[in-house]
């Protein structure tokens, strides 16, 4: 073959697309905790994105829900001296492992791709340490939802409820109509998220207070024993076996009609769009009880380790920063992921109602200030804190602790640093 020919043959195939001997040699080993189906869907679309540009793509995938297990596998690596090219890190985490100077930064990116003008303030500044962008955001996830059964619904007769006694009501319908009401995981995070949106439900104001600036007065306040009581109210409409339970296999008992309703992020709504089934008629998504104006939001983003002591980005990394905040590859993540896009502008018309709904509701609770961070998501605190308030809700969950003991406890947790 001539080597016109051959150059033709390639560009068809799409593999001479900016590909240079270098990158074509690059392998990147990406470390994740995307391993549901919507979520290995997700991801995969980065990963098809950049072998298209000539790179090879380790993929280190470390099953877990909110990445508990994924984060000890990076400290691992990293103290042995074998970080990988890039790892799913968010929040305030960003900072930290920036701190520990193993980061490399990916200024070039953000200045050509215009990130401040792109980007959400608040979401634009977590990218970044010391004035360096160090971490590229995918989406944003909204944590405050309900999902729930469209047939189980209709059939309990009920209606989608918007305070905590419609809700109830709805699940003792349920009950009644021998359907479980709560699909409920088992693992740490899961409790954490649910405790979360009932202290939301108390109001973003005392969200703020609580868990962003972790005022004493707020946790210990009568409000909060009443947000531990109506936890415990919500542990009786769960079922027994949930220990140990994965987030995606309670999903899995709404999707299936096994069970009613789920408290989770819109992650669950990738399990829904990935078995076929459509907002507004298999299922509804509501903004979990009376946090219809409020917004946790949980962005996932990567940071980037320094390869081989080397203080300057990678070519590979630059491209993996770079196609993660192309609008083509932010719409297509989005889809499969239950999220929707973090870049602004980026159009909303071909997704489902749920989606349009979490950007109408973005759009507004931002404006209204009760836009806020997830602590169950890694989005308000760092690791210690967030850690130790996190085993109090667990304890209290798991045991038949007294919700004004669990009030104590969490004051106490607060203050670990
Ligand atoms: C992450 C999501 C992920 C979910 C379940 C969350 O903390 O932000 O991307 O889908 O955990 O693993």
């Amino acid at each position: 073959m001539k080597v016109r020919a051959i150059m033709a043959a390639l560009c068809a195939t799409g593999l001479m697309l900016g590909v240079s001997a270098a990158q074509a040699a690059e392998s990147v080993e990406v470390l994740h905790w995307w391993t549901s189906g919507g979520e290995s869907k997700a991801i995969g679309v980065l990963k098809d994105d950049m072998t298209k540009q000539g790179y090879t793509w380790k993929d280190f995938a470390v099953a877990g829900g909110a990445g508990a297990a994924a984060m000890t596998a990076l400290k691992t690596q990293v103290i042995s001296g074998n970080a990988p090219s890039a790892a799913q890190i968010k929040g305030p985490l960003i900072k930290e492992w920036a701190d520990q100077g193993v980061l490399v930064n990916i200024d070039s990116v953000a200045k050509e791709q215009d990130w401040k003008k792109n980007l959400p303030p608040q979401i634009d500044k977590i990218m970044q340490a010391d004035g360096h962008y160090v971490a590229a955001p995918f989406s944003v996830h909204r944590v405050n939802w309900l999902y729930i059964n469209k047939a189980a619904l209709d059939k309990a007769g009920g209606k989608v409820p918007t305070t905590w006694d419609e809700f109830f009501a709805v699940a003792d319908k349920m009950k009644a109509a021998g359907i479980q009401p709560v699909a409920m995981g088992g693992q740490p995070w899961q409790d954490f998220t649910v405790w979360e949106d009932v202290v939301l439900s108390q109001g973003a104001d005392f969200y703020k207070k609580a868990i962003v600036d972790l005022d004493q007065k707020t946790l210990t306040s009568p409000q909060m024993v009443k947000v531990f009581d109506t936890v415990r109210k919500l542990t009786t409409y769960f079922d027994s076996s949930r220990t140990g339970r994965d987030w995606n296999l309670a999903t899995a008992m709404v999707i299936n009609g096994k069970a009613g309703m789920q408290f989770m992020g819109d992650w669950a709504k990738g399990e829904f769009a990935n078995a076929n089934k459509k907002a507004g008629t298999d299922y509804v998504c509501t903004a979990v009880p009376g946090t219809e104006k409020a917004y946790t939001f949980n962005v996932d983003s990567f940071v980037f380790f320094q390869q081989k002591g080397q203080k300057a980005a990678t070519p590979g990394q630059l491209a993996l920063a770079k196609t993660i905040m192309s609008p083509d590859f932010q719409k297509q993540f989005s889809l499969y992921k239950g999220s929707i896009p973090v870049r602004l502008g980026v159009d909303m018309s071909s997704y489902d109602d749920c989606a349009k709904k979490s950007y109408a509701d973005e759009q507004a609770s931002i404006k209204a200030g009760g836009y806020v961070p997830s602590l169950a998501h890694g989005m308000a605190q760092g690791d210690a804190t967030a850690g130790a308030m996190s085993d109090v809700v667990t304890k209290f969950m798991n045991s038949n602790e007294s919700s004004k003991d669990a009030v104590a406890a969490l004051a106490k947790a607060a203050k670990t640093k």
